[in-house]
């Protein structure tokens, strides 16, 4: 990595928590993240969700099929696990290398998880198999039960769930616990050994749960996890520029349109595909640690996954400029608003 006065080089990041979707939606979010990173996993969590192995090669053949111009951009495919996912089915994809990992939601915790799991016993088998053949689960780490406070639904899901796995029954399992919103979060994960990660969004390091309903209820800051107290935003930010190998870049970029958006019933899911890697640059320079942002955005994803770093490089300059671009999509006149529309951002990508 180089740090000049306005410009910094890192090694091509990787998104490792992308959603697609698919359609015309694919095809209109897809390049933004290909403009800007490598490799992505992507959520399997579409409707109907991906939960085979020929699920998931069409779904790839489909995204690749849209990369014009940027085929080196590489989708790690993901499959959505059930109560009725077969060891076997998930062990072919591994080692044909169409699966990366597995992602686990507890059923109803979030966008598309009805199919998710009900009861962990349904999945012991899987986990058990995951684990002796060295298979990643990637978990929506949030306690479902409609009973749990929403802001509390994580540190219930760690406390009451994950360390139970991870000290018990599963105690090889590599798991990442996907964009972590909390203080408990961190933490858990730094007592862990390296087979416990994270993945950190762009915006639970910038906004908290003020942004999002003090003064007015914003919908585009919406998202699940839901944003928390300051202090976790906090807790998050000194996590990801600590040099921890343990907690890597996953923007979990989520595109809803905005009439889906700004309804009686809004979608969670924020868009920051666009600006991601600028905002997370933000980020480490407000922090004084951009010498550890090559680490958290390209080296340890790929460490943890046990992939090599990417090649090519891309340079950011200190460049003031708003984001004001709405994704237009065509079929239905309908668009979708990026995270922090109308804002300035400091840094700039000049050369990917
Ligand atoms: C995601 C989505 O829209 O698919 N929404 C979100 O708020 N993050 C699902 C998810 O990752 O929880
Ligand atoms: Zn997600």
């Amino acid at each position: 990595m180089k740090i000049l006065k306005n410009k910094i080089k890192i090694i091509r990041p990787d998104d490792w928590h992308l959603h697609l979707r698919d359609g015309e939606m694919l095809k209109s979010v897809l390049p933004y993240t290909a403009a800007h990173f490598g490799r992505a996993i992507i959520m399997p969590n579409l409707t109907p969700p991906i939960t085979s192995v020929s699920d998931a090669i069409d779904y790839r053949d489909r995204i690749k099929s849209n990369l014009i111009g940027k085929e080196n951009f590489e989708p790690l495919m993901t499959c959505y696990l059930t109560d009725h996912t077969d060891p076997d089915e998930v062990e072919r994809g591994f080692y044909e290398k169409v699966f990366t990992a597995v992602k686990l939601y507890p059923a109803r915790a979030t966008t598309n998880s009805e199919f998710g799991v009900t009861k962990w016993n349904n999945v012991h088998g899987v986990l058990e198999r995951m684990e002796k053949i060295g298979m990643p689960l990637l978990v929506h780490g949030e306690e479902a039960d409609p009973e749990i406070d929403i802001f509390d639904r994580e540190a219930f899901f760690i406390d009451n769930v994950l360390s139970g796995w991870v000290r018990n029954d599963f105690p090889a399992l590599n798991i990442v616990l996907e964009h972590i919103t909390t203080k408990e979060g961190a933490e858990f994960v730094k007592s862990c050994e390296k087979n416990i990660a994270a993945t950190v969004t762009p915006h639970h390091l910038v906004i908290n749960r003020n942004d999002l309903l003090a003064g007015g209820i914003r919908p585009h800051l919406y998202c699940l996890p839901i944003a928390k107290r300051d202090k976790h935003r906090r807790a998050l930010r000194s996590a990801v520029t600590s040099g921890n190998r343990s907690f890597f870049l996953g923007t979990d970029s989520a595109p809803h349109t905005n009439s889906s958006k700004e309804s009686d019933c809004g979608c969670a899911g924020i868009f920051n595909a666009q600006n991601a890697i600028e905002i997370y640059a933000s980020v480490f320079e407000e922090m004084n640690a951009l010498e550890e942002f090559e680490k958290f955005a390209s080296l340890n994803g790929p460490n943890f996954y046990g992939l090599e770093p990417n090649r090519e490089y891309l340079v950011l300059e200190k460049k003031n400029h708003r984001i004001d671009e709405e994704i237009e999509l065509p079929d239905d006149q309908d668009t979708i608003r990026p995270f922090l529309f109308g804002e300035e951002l400091n840094w700039r990508v000049v050369d990917g």
